[in-house]
């Protein structure tokens, strides 16, 4: 992908990049990038997107090698429902602290206590929770697919407990929450963004919905990565106070260069943005040697993605 300030800004980043090329012709792959990824990373993918999109541009692709630049569930995701491809990942290290938050035992735990709830799990957890689970979500549909049930249904959402909060707000529904949450999401700072407001008060604020209550009420817009760009695109504003990880605002910027997107800081950090550790774990030097060795490879248990491939294609059917 182009753009106009290149983030391939070294003789390696270019030559690394070259070698990507040629290996992705070679081995009929497709590179597929979260927005959280580096820049690097998101310039030379051939598809960008958010869990949702991710997931249903994987179900959809002719590619026999899929390489997720992302973290580990959208890798998974991705292998479950193109069983009969390779699913590469980058680093299989790149977890998720709120896929990591919900253990499939003491997930099944509290199921079992709710024998009567539909149960609900967000795209960020691993495949043996999705095993559990009648339909999984994204913050791109959760609210949509909560929607579509019928009032009286009782529902079990798992695991972010900030989603599931917004989701509550804004349906009218009281689903049983799980207490989960991702650290990056769960640790912007009301002060920060309070101060900024006062150094920008044309300023919009963009949050996404795994962050706290307090940010989620004090928000021009809540939305999924995709749904927070879009509204940058279209909205009128100049200047906007990012709550979400600060990847996004690469794609922000390179999509309106005339608007200023300043990024919310983090609690008890010394830094002006927030990242996802797990995110940038992936480089394009572990891009190229994964092709070239075709491994990492995702694997999952193929009795768990019988299972966990029906809620996911419930929520596909559903938006
Ligand atoms: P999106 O579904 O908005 O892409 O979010 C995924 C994620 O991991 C957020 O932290
Ligand atoms: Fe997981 Fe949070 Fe990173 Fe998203 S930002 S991948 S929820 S740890």
């Amino acid at each position: 992908m182009q753009s106009k300030t290149s983030a391939l800004d070294s003789p390696l980043k270019k030559q690394l990049a070259e070698e990507i090329a040629g290996l992705k012709k070679e081995k009929n792959a497709v590179i597929m990038a979260h927005y959280y990824q580096r820049d690097e990373i998101k310039e030379i993918a051939d598809f960008i997107g958010d869990s949702l999109a991710l997931a249903r541009k994987a179900a959809e692709t002719d590619a026999d090698v899929i390489v997720m630049c992302g973290v580990h569930f959208m890798g998974e995701t991705a292998k479950i429902l193109c069983p009969d491809r390779t699913v590469l990942i980058p680093d299989p290290a790149a977890g998720c602290s709120l896929a990591d938050s919900c253990d499939p035992v003491e997930f099944e735990k509290f199921v079992k206590q709710h024998p009567d709830h539909t149960v609900i799990s967000y795209v960020n957890t691993s495949a043996a929770v999705k095993a559990l689970t009648d339909i999984v979500v994204t913050s791109g549909n959760a609210r949509k697919i909560v929607e579509s049930l019928p009032e009286e249904e009782k529902i079990i959402f798992g695991p972010d407990h900030n989603l599931g909060e917004y989701i509550n707000s804004v349906t009218g529904r009281s689903m049983l929450l799980w207490n989960g949450a991702c650290h990056v999401h769960d640790r912007f700072s009301l002060q920060g963004i309070a101060d900024l407001k006062k150094k920008h008060p044309g300023a919009k604020v963009l949050v996404h919905p795994e962050c706290r209550r307090p940010l989620q009420i004090i928000a021009d817009k809540v939305g999924s990565t995709a749904a927070l760009l879009d509204f940058a695109r279209k909205d009128e504003a100049k200047e906007y106070i990012v709550v979400t990880e600060s990847g996004i605002l690469f794609d922000m910027q390179r999509e309106c260069p005339e608007k200023t997107f300043i990024p919310a800081p983090a609690e008890d950090s010394e830094c002006q943005c927030n990242e996802c550790d797990y995110m940038k774990m992936i480089t394009l030097e572990k891009l190229r040697d994964c092709l070239r060795d075709g491994k990492p490879e995702i694997v999952v248990d193929p009795e768990i993605a019988k299972k966990a491939i029906k809620p996911i294609e419930r929520m596909l059917a559903l938006s």
